[in-house]
């Protein structure tokens, strides 16, 4: 099964922002990494705007020919109204605090089910597919099977740590999550401190797997590669 690779471009944004102004403009970018073959675009607008702002996306909106998928926390209206406004290809739910430096943890899918259920039929109703980002926890995946949510997102943190020392024992959860989404009717995206080099493995082990959302790895690889050379490399990975 072939797996998408979503980019996902808020450290363009955050180099931008580091010094006012438009250098690099993110929806260059985004053209850039279509044109370069990415399926996807990802951004993760954050409530005080420190990486894409709301009207980044806005902007992006017009031009995207790809996938569009919008994530973040829907506890923030804003976040909901912009989405609904959008309607996306995907949304992608996460659980982050405002000020927090990247996203951290997946959905407590047990404690929060009715909260989710609610939230994802109002982006359902809008035709936008939902993805929810999880632990690779079983019981965890097996409730998500309950919220309506049509994707899970592996939170792959750990598996790019422990990958390092151990690549077998690094996605043996991850394996046993994802035949817990299959079973449970969901498709599998996955990301967070995906790589070059970690890449490949983590897809041989999950071939159901169907979206890679990469932002920080290949932003930082095409500063030494380029950004073409670089969307290239990844989808070969894939
Ligand atoms: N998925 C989610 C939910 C994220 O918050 C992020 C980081 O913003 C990513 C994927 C991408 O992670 P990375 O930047 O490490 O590739």
């Amino acid at each position: 099964m072939a797996t998408k690779l979503s980019v996902n471009i808020n450290k363009i944004a955050t180099l931008r922002n580091s010094r006012g102004g438009n250098n690099p403009d993110v929806v260059q970018a985004a053209i850039n990494c279509q044109r370069f073959g990415a399926d996807g675009i990802t951004v993760h607008p954050r409530p005080d705007e420190r990486h894409i702002r709301y009207s980044d996306v806005r902007e992006i909106n017009k031009i995207i020919t790809t996938e569009f998928n919008i994530e973040g926390n829907p506890k923030e209206d804003k976040f909901v109204s912009l989405v609904l406004e959008i309607k996306p290809s995907q949304v992608t739910l996460v659980p982050d605090d405002p000020g927090q430096l990247t996203s951290n943890h997946g959905w407590d899918t047990v404690k929060a089910q009715n909260y989710l259920r609610n939230i994802i039929e109002v982006f359902k109703k809008e035709g936008i597919r939902v993805s929810i980002f999880v632990d690779p926890v079983e019981s965890i995946v097996a409730a998500a099977g309950d919220t309506g949510t049509d994707r899970v997102e592996l939170y792959t943190e750990d598996y790019a740590r422990i990958y390092l020392k151990n690549k077998e024992e690094a996605v043996a959860a991850y394996v046993k999550a994802a035949a817990s989404a299959s079973l449970h009717g969901l498709g599998i995206n996955a990301g967070h401190d995906l790589d070059m080099d970690n890449l490949a493995f983590f897809k041989q082990s999950i071939p159901a797997l169907l979206e890679v959302s990469i932002g920080h790895a290949l932003i930082s690889d095409a500063i030494y590669y380029g950004l073409e050379n670089v969307i290239q490399m990844y989808k070969r990975k894939l």
